[in-house]
């Protein structure tokens, strides 16, 4: 059965963009059949991070709003055989709307193994729409207290909207730094303050950074790429370390 994954954070700029292309990439590399569509309306960069963002033409307001027919606003990425994208609307003002997001997922879900959908910060509209049509919510945060709050709001939001599968993934994780900012007992008091059960820890990464501005995440091994292909394992029901070294802090 397809699992359909929202990617989610209460604050801006925590990685949900990165961890989405990562963890595409390891479910591919693990043989599944992976759409990622971009919901971040007036914002989308997943299109660059895969390199695809020349070949654009439809986005999802087109494939939800009649404007195309919906194979024609999937697009095969070129490096990483198996993961498709869908892109977000250019503009803002075509945000589509929870039910017929819903509906657009509804149809083509059995197509894929997962599909995983990348989506505005925060508990807005756009979010709402992003998580309509999901099963289950993976909250991105960085290790600090702002970051933390936002997943408790993430958190009550999609109670509201019915969805209690949510998990933590830590992204931009620095043990160095963690300790230095003295802002928490270790790791586990902060899972423990953001109620949500961890499945992934990413650390802080420059070259997937710099390869994803440069549109080359695939191609690349990077320290990083442990972490996401530990979760997509975690995902398919394997039980992989959560990164022991990070954790030994
Ligand atoms: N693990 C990481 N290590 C280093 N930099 C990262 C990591 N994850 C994300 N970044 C950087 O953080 C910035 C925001 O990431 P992005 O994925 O666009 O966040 P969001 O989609 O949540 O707004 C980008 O410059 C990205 O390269
Ligand atoms: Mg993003």
């Amino acid at each position: 059965m397809s699992k359909v994954i929202v990617l989610a954070s209460g604050k801006g700029g925590t990685g949900k963009s990165t961890v989405s292309v990562g963890l595409a990439v390891a479910l591919v590399k693990l043989n599944k059949k992976v759409l990622l569509i971009d919901c971040d309306s007036g914002m989308r960069g997943v299109d660059l991070m895969l390199g695809v963002e020349k070949e654009l033409i439809y986005d999802v307001s087109d494939a939800v709003g009649g404007g195309c027919d919906k194979s024609a606003a999937i697009y095969v990425t070129q490096n990483i055989f198996g993961l498709y994208m869908m892109p977000a609307a250019l503009s803002a003002d075509d945000e589509v709307s929870p039910s017929v997001l819903r509906q657009l997922i509804a149809e083509i879900k059995d197509d894929y193994d997962y599909i995983l959908i990348d989506s505005p910060a925060g508990t807005g509209s756009g979010f709402e729409a992003a998580a309509a049509g999901a099963d289950s919510a993976l909250i991105v945060i960085n290790p600090e207290p702002t970051s933390v709050r936002g997943c408790l709001n993430i958190r009550h939001k999609l109670s509201e909207m019915g969805i209690e599968d949510a998990r933590l993934v830590i992204n931009r994780f620095c043990p160095d730094r963690f300790r230095g900012m003295g802002l928490y007992k270790d790791l586990d008091q902060l899972i423990d303050i953001s109620c949500t059960q961890l499945i992934a820890v990413v650390p802080e990464d420059v070259q997937i950074a710099a390869i994803a501005q440069r549109g080359e995440t695939g191609q690349k091994t990077v320290p990083s790429m442990v972490a996401f292909r530990n979760l997509a394992a975690r995902l398919e029901g394997e039980n992989p370390p959560l990164a022991k070294k990070i954790l030994k802090i």
